[in-house]
Formats: structure tokens, sequence, C-alpha cells
């Protein structure tokens, strides 16, 4: 077998699609199915059209690190980030250039080895008090569940362990704001704009959590401690030269967290209790030995679980 340095990046392969949707349909049917597929068929540099827009897919690890790290700034943020950009701020994972590398100094120390040792016992409470709530023979919807997890752990992270038990009313907002954002991201702009019940729903969640977020940094600033948690740390923060953060940069980077976390780390969860590719949402079912998975799709249901 090639050892990893062999291994070299493969041509575009131009792929085509229906006129302007492109290739719409099998991404929003199963798009990790769809891009392991054209890994497979067209090899790891891959151009597709989505709605009348180029999308080049890459999967080879140089062609990802040159665009994430090593040549950066030349790609900027995606067209998906700058439309979030009005709604949530500029916060780290939206800013760019000499502002994000500030910012970028400025936060660090929060993450560190330290640090991240405080934040996983609150990951650990947390996933010990949703698992005190299963029972054994439960079917579960394994994805919800986790979304349900990561949301309350950024909150006890962010804010202090009991702050999501005391304030269902800004988890909920959270839920509604960040719960299927990337699925509404192409068409937010537009769709955030049309009365429709759900358009509203979301428009007030995003209301509420700004001024919650707002109300929760004036309280802490007024403090004499400012705490022992991630905004503790985040309100004391500074770079080199004393610099530290406004409350609206702040306010920025408290829903960058939300934005950049909440979904992210829950799909990943959910995968890595599955044994198969999701086709669906997944679930679970409870036994004494463990958990086995089931999947909502009819490809593959109960039958798979008796397999
Ligand atoms: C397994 C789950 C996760 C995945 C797959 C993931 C993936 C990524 C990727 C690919 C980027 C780079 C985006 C870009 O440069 O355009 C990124 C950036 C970022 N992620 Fe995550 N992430 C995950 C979990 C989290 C969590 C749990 C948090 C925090 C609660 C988080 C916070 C951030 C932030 C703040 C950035 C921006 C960093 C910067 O540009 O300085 N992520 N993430």
């Amino acid at each position: 077998m090639d050892s990893e340095a062999d291994v070299v990046a493969t041509e575009l392969v131009h792929v085509g699609g229906l006129p302007f949707l492109g290739s719409l349909f099998p991404i929003r049917r199963n798009a990790l199915g769809f891009f392991s597929r054209m890994l497979r068929e067209h090899g790891d540099r891959v151009q597709l059209r989505v709605l009348g827009r180029k999308v080049i897919l890459l999967c080879h690890p140089d062609d990802i690190e040159e665009v994430l790290v090593r040549d950066r700034d030349s790609f900027g943020r995606s067209a998906e980030i700058q439309k979030l950009r009005p709604i949530f701020g500029n916060g780290l994972l939206a800013s760019d250039g000499a502002f994000w590398r500030r910012q970028r100094n400025i936060v660090q120390p929060s993450f560190q080895h330290n640090a991240m040792t405080d934040y996983t016992s609150i990951m650990l409470e947390c996933i010990s008090k949703q698992l005190s709530e299963w029972r054994i023979g439960e079917v579960r919807d394994i994805h919800a569940d986790m979304m349900r997890y990561t949301r309350e752990t950024i909150c006890s992270v962010l804010f202090g362990s009991e702050f999501a038990a005391n304030n269902p009313e800004i988890t909920n907002a959270v839920s509604v704001v960040f719960g299927d954002l990337r699925a509404e991201v192409l068409y937010l702009p537009i769709w955030r704009r049309l009365p429709f019940a759900r358009n509203i729903r979301w428009n007030r969640a995003v209301k509420l959590l700004n001024r919650s977020v707002r109300t929760i940094i004036g309280e802490r600033r007024s403090c004499a401690d400012a705490g022992n948690d991630l905004l503790g740390s985040l309100l004391s923060a500074h770079d080199s030269d004393g610099y530290t953060m406004s409350d609206e940069q702040l306010h920025d980077e408290i829903l960058t967290l939300f934005l950049a976390g909440h979904e992210t780390a829950a799909l990943s969860l959910t995968l890595s209790t599955t044994t198969q590719p999701p086709f669906s949402t997944p679930v679970v079912y409870l036994r004494e030995s463990g958990v086995s998975t089931l999947y909502t799709s009819n490809r593959c249901s109960f039958d798979y679980y008796l397999a």
C-alpha cells in the first residue's frame, strides 16, 4: 500500500446535474452517501453545481489543509458563513484577517489544557444526568438527545452548571435558532423575511437570545467576581497589548460558540453511536448489554437491528 506521503490528489473532475438545480436533490436526500460516492467514482477533487453555484468538493488532506490553514486568507469565509454575519455578528467563525487574528489570541487561553479539563468534567456531568433518564427497553431519537446534550453542555460551560435548568426559555431559544440551521442556511436571508409562522418563531428566538446574552454579560460585568466559567474567562481575557473584548464582541463570540459547536458536536456524537452510515435520523434501542442502532429510514429499520 502507498505510504501517506505518496498519495497525491487527483485532477479536478466536473460532475453535471440538472439545469440550475445541479446536484441539489441527491445532496438533500443523502449528503454523506452522495459525497462518498463522488469520492469513490471521481476522486478527491470534484466540481459540482448546486442552485447555479459552483461547489468544489475537496477530500484530500493536503487540499483541506491548504484551504483551512496554509492559504486560509485567500479563501476567506464561505458564502454561508458570510450570510450569517448580519445575524450572529463578527465572532471567530465569521471574522477575517487581522481582526480574526487578534480575537483568536484573546480567546485561545480560555481553551488551553487546564480549562479543557474543567470543561470535560462538565461534559461528563451533563451526559450522566441525561443517561440517568434513559430506560432499558426504550427506543430513542439519538440525534435529538445529542442536540440536547451539546446545548446543555455549551450553556453550562459558558454560564455555569445550573444555567440550563434555571433558564429554560433561553435554552429553548438556542434550540429554535440553532436546531436545524445547517439545513436552512442556504436560503436564510430570503426565508427569514417571509411572514411564515416558523420564520416569526425563529426571528423571535434570535431576538430573545441576543437580548438574554447581552443581559447576562451586563450582569456579570457589574459583579466583583467575573466567575469561573467560560464567560468569566472571556470577560477577563486580553491580548499581549492589554486589549480586551467589548460587550458587543463578547456577545458575538458567545453566539459563535453556539453556532459552531452545537449541531456539529451533536452530529459527530450521533454518528459515533451508529455502526452504519445514517440514511436518516438514527434512533437507539437500549438493552442491558448496550445500545443497538435503528434507523427511521425504510431502508434500514428494525430488520437491521435483528440482523
Ligand atoms: C465534532 C464537532 C466539530 C466539528 C466537525 C467542527 C468543525 C470545524 C471546522 C471545519 C472549522 C473551521 C471553519 C472555517 O475555518 O471556516 C471550525 C471552526 C470553529 N469551531 Fe468547530 N467543529 C466542531 C465542534 C466545535 C465545538 C464543540 C465548538 C465550541 C463550542 C467549536 C467552535 C469553533 C470555533 C469558535 C471555530 C472558529 C475558529 C477560528 O476560526 O478561530 N467547534 N470547526
